[in-house]
């Protein structure tokens, strides 16, 4: 992030994360330098395989530009009666059989639901990673379907921040040149991809790490590396799925915390997906998915013109 201590922002309403942590020790100060920002991209792609969920994934690292158009609004992400629908062999799969919701800006939400309810395919709509087959989707105002491609990866990479419960990190890359990869794609100098990766990482605790590769770090402190990706484009929203899932109890609270401080105290919405009821109770919204349909959402917003302008 551009800044780890930001003046307040009149245009973002107050965070609703339950918690915020404390802050985090000042940057610490090695300056190794090697420069392969992105050396380590093919390989990555390579590990991943094509699935289609790592494919679209993937897509979270293309050119950053500044969205031309969009409204501002209190509501980052507004989808009305949304579907999806799969293709495979001929054969359809509904994964979202029409959801209506709309996060608000520094809103801090769970996302509840059994495996195969559609909660990541709902994730990958919310992130723009993917198009609803039928149904408006608007993300920090602008309808994703009069998007071109590029025009939805442009609004993707200036709006939102992924984090995935298996991190998707560059295995031979930098904790620093990790987290700077948005950057890359997004045109900025090296040297200030640097700092703002440096930044990043103090503002979760992990500047004594910068130089560690993804292999020397623990479960928590990898997550703890994506989250920092997922920041330091400044994204409205940080998108979620299962960030808690691969990690154990004590280290995935810290994780939670983490998210809880960055929504306190950057006004950051977060959305997460999460299977675990202790993680879910600590968002200020609950929304249950189950067979591609919203079975109760204990945040829901009524009527068209809540949160506009407000
Ligand atoms: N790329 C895909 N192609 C075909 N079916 C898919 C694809 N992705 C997900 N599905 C199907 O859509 C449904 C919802 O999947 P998903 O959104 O991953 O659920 P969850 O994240 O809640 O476990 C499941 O039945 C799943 O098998
Ligand atoms: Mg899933």
């Amino acid at each position: 992030m551009a800044g780890t201590t930001p003046a307040p922002d009149p245009a973002r309403p107050e965070p609703q994360s339950r918690r915020a942590g404390q802050s985090e020790p000042p940057s610490g100060a090695r300056q190794i330098d090697r420069e392969r920002a992105d050396g380590g991209w093919t390989e990555e792609r390579a590990e991943r395989g094509t699935s289609e969920h790592a494919t679209r994934e993937a897509a979270i690292f293309e050119a950053r530009e500044p969205p031309s158009g969009a409204r501002q609004t209190n509501t980052a992400i507004d989808a009305e009666d949304v579907t999806r629908t799969y293709r495979m062999d001929g054969v359809a799969v509904s994964a979202l059989r029409g959801v209506s919701l709309r996060i608000g800006r520094g809103e801090f939400a769970a996302i509840l639901g059994p495996s195969g309810s559609g909660k990541s395919t709902l994730m990958h709509l919310l992130g723009c990673l993917d198009r609803p087959t039928t149904g408006v989707l608007r993300v920090g105002g602008r309808e994703v379907s009069k998007l071109s491609d590029t025009e939805l990866a442009e609004l993707r990479n200036n709006t939102i921040g992924f984090v995935f419960q298996s991190f998707h990190l560059l295995a031979r890359t930098s904790a620093r040149e990790n987290v700077g990869l948005p950057l890359v794609y997004q045109g900025v100098p090296r040297k200030e991809r640097r700092a703002r990766a440096t930044e990043a990482l103090a503002a979760v605790g992990l500047s004594h790490r910068l130089d560690h590769r993804p292999s020397q770090l623990s479960g928590g402190e990898q997550q703890r590396v994506a989250i920092a990706r997922a920041l330091v484009g400044e994204p409205q929203v940080v998108l979620a799925d299962e960030p808690t899932g691969n990690l154990d109890t004590r280290t995935g609270n810290e994780v939670m915390e983490l998210l809880e401080r960055l929504n306190a105290e950057h006004g950051v919405a977060v959305v997460l997906v999460t299977h675990e009821p202790d993680i879910a109770d600590r968002a200020a919204r609950q929304i249950h998915i189950r067979d591609g349909l919203i079975e109760r959402d204990t945040g829901a917003l009524t009527g068209r013109d809540t949160g506009e302008g407000t």
